[in-house]
């Protein structure tokens, strides 16, 4: 089970006085030698908090993996076909929300999503889309041609435990197997944290996460390197 760490909210608080730190990339570098396997960034069509100097940057010093989440849109696409980032994952994006409230709607957007996915994967950029748990979405992935998905955890992230908790687990657990088997890389992520993590680290199919706010606000305490390495041990924990 590989970490992927979203630095965006260093660079949120960076963007609150507009100045120079904390710097993300620096933060990056530290967190791949805590273990990291990816850095991911969303580069968001407001600027919000990443900002394309830092994408440029972490292209060039990030030693693992590289993941740019972005919206599907001409703009991302040719930043992302001059940059070329080792994975884009493709988000949906609405300016007036404080972070990605859904997975993309696939199912929907197929005849524009095939030919913007061939263009990157053309340039060697592997494309990932961030799904949430349905099996009619899953399905639409794999049928616009990515081979590699992110499920959305956010709806199980956001519930206290019971049975409505316990449904979007089985949801997630479900979905998982259903990618899996039409033979995607299945990747998780939004809303995980140092307690719910364990739950998602014991399906089989997902591979890898993508964690950003629990580790952000955990670094604001012990410090980056501290935070990403519990992290590290809780998903090594899974023996995966
Ligand atoms: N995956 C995707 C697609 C996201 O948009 C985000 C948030 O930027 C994350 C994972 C990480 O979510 P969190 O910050 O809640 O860990």
């Amino acid at each position: 089970m590989r970490l992927a760490v979203n630095v965006d909210h260093f660079a949120t608080i960076r963007q609150a006085r507009q100045g120079s730190e904390p710097d993300p990339v620096l933060v990056a570098l530290l967190a791949e030698q805590a273990g990291a396997e990816g850095i991911v960034i969303h580069l968001r069509g407001d600027r919000r908090h990443i900002q394309e100097r830092d994408l440029r940057l972490l292209r060039e010093v990030v030693k693992t993996k590289l993941n740019l989440e972005m919206a599907a849109s001409e703009e991302m696409k040719e930043i992302a076909l001059r940059v070329k980032p080792d994975v884009v994952s493709l988000v949906p994006e609405r300016r007036e929300e404080l972070t990605t409230e859904g997975g993309l709607s696939v199912k929907a957007a197929q005849t524009h999503l095939g030919p913007f996915i061939r263009g990157l994967q053309k340039a060697g950029v592997r494309v990932s889309i961030f799904v949430d748990p349905d099996p009619g979405q899953i399905r639409a992935c794999a049928k616009v041609g990515v081979n590699l998905i992110e499920i959305n955890t956010g709806k199980f992230a956001d519930l206290k435990p019971g049975e409505v908790r316990d449904r979007a687990l089985q949801e997630i657990k479900e979905a998982a197997s259903l990618g899996h088997s039409l033979g995607l890389e299945v990747h998780a992520g939004h809303g995980l944290d140092y307690r719910n993590v364990a739950e998602i680290v014991a399906l089989p199919e997902i591979v890898e996460l993508s964690i950003g706010f629990s580790i952000v606000a955990r670094a604001a305490i012990v410090g980056v390197v501290q935070a990403v390495a519990e992290m590290k041990a809780l998903l090594e924990k899974s023996g995966k």
